[in-house]
């Protein structure tokens, strides 16, 4: 069995007590924290910056996994990186020079992924996909939390699935957007093997349920033990 990775997207926490919910997230078995940045002009939400990365940076020891969607990328990329993140993905519509950013990237000592939206085609990984550490299927349109999941991404993450293992190298294949209890299972048969949830953990059980997230990660964790 792959060793699965299970990454809530803070974009569904509640604000107003950001620090507590991520604690809450990681203490019930979450392995990474999605980290959704937007820009209101690549897509048209706002979010979060570096300033909040590095305010929770020292409550957890998990991976930070910032998904950038803002353009252009590099300006903010030196930001995020000594801000505390482990990974920083972007899309490639968002950068002028795809390979120049990779390096910008793992040049500072943080992990590089690419973002491919719906109907982005996997072309773009063509010449790079060697120099990445991630790639990130993307299986809603970025900019929300909570929309429903778009089934052809599962034969994308097929297809990446064969040209990652082509590589032999340890290429991380994560999928964003729409991921539940319910079909979490049959995206891990296409061939992811780190789960992006927002809506699916942070809206579970009653708020005042304090075993809400463990329960839901558990049965996440449960659906891959059946894959
Ligand atoms: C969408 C973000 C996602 C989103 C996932 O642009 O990149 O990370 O928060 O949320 P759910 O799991 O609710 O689809
Ligand atoms: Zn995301």
């Amino acid at each position: 069995m792959p060793n699965y990775r299970i990454a809530p997207s803070i974009l569904s926490a509640n604000f107003a007590k950001l620090g507590e919910e991520i604690t809450a997230v990681v203490d019930s078995g979450a392995d990474i924290i999605h980290f959704d940045v937007m820009d209101n002009h690549y897509v048209p939400n706002l979010t979060i910056g570096p300033l909040v990365c590095e305010a929770i940076r020292p409550l957890t020891k998990a991976i930070i996994d910032v998904h950038l969607m803002v353009e252009p990328v590099d300006r903010i990329i030196p930001d995020f990186i000594r801000a505390g993140a482990n990974i920083i993905s972007f899309h490639p519509e968002a950068s002028r020079h795809i390979d120049r950013t990779i390096g910008l990237i793992q040049e500072m000592g943080c992990k590089a992924g690419l973002v491919f939206n719906p109907a982005t085609p996997l072309y773009y990984l063509d010449h790079v996909l060697d120099k990445l550490d991630l790639v990130l299927i993307m299986s809603v349109n970025p900019g929300f939390g909570g929309q429903k999941f778009i089934l052809e991404a599962l034969n994308k993450i097929r297809a990446v699935r064969k040209l990652i293992d082509a590589t032999g190298k340890d290429i991380l294949l994560e999928v964003d957007g729409g991921v539940k209890v319910d079909n979490i299972a049959e995206i891990a048969r296409a061939g992811a093997d780190t789960f992006v949830a927002g809506s699916a953990i942070y809206s579970a059980g009653k708020d005042n349920d304090l075993n809400r997230y463990n329960t839901v990660i558990a049965a996440l964790r449960s659906e891959l033990a059946k894959v």
